[in-house]
């Protein structure tokens, strides 16, 4: 599954892979993970047309299982392309598959988040998956706290 969203996007959201919806769809972050990612773009006073939405992983794993690490790996040259493409001066890495891939690490993602990591040139900001929010509502307040740092990071100027 390829990424969606604007070839000028100054904000990336990189996901974990597709789900059932999505590989019914052709498009990433459609079910209800997917409308809870849109709701928080929209909070963010952006549309999705105005992003760039990408996933570690291309093709959906069998019965949702989590990717292994030759699926990332084979496919992590992709997502590098599409970063490379892009150009965005932010990514929001969603949840733990996500952060720990771009950012190379083993450290939990609930030590991540909350503030900017390098890649390059672009500041990577970890924050929770919204499929953990769906689980864990209350890990919202932490994923705005997180998305204020990169509203506030947007509006720098370059
Ligand atoms: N979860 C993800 O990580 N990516 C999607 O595209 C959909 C759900």
């Amino acid at each position: 599954m390829f990424g969606v969203g604007s070839p000028d996007a100054r904000l990336m959201f990189v996901g974990e892979g597709p789900g059932a919806d999505e590989d019914e769809q052709g498009e990433p972050f459609v079910g209800r993970a997917g409308q809870l990612l849109t709701q928080i773009i929209k909070a963010m006073g952006l549309a999705r047309e105005d992003v760039y939405i990408a996933n570690v992983v291309k093709c959906r794993p069998p019965g949702n299982r989590n990717p292994e690490q030759d699926e990332i790996e084979a496919c992590s040259p992709f997502l590098h392309a599409q970063i490379a493409a892009i150009r965005p001066t932010v990514i929001v890495a969603l949840g733990k598959f996500a952060a720990q891939t771009l950012l190379q690490t083993e450290t939990p993602i609930s030590r991540l988040r909350g503030q900017f990591h390098a890649l390059g040139e672009v500041a990577v900001m970890p924050t929770f998956h919204p499929s953990y929010l769906l689980r864990n509502p209350a890990a919202k307040r932490e994923v705005w706290e997180d998305m204020k740092l990169v509203m506030k990071r947007l509006d720098e100027p370059a």
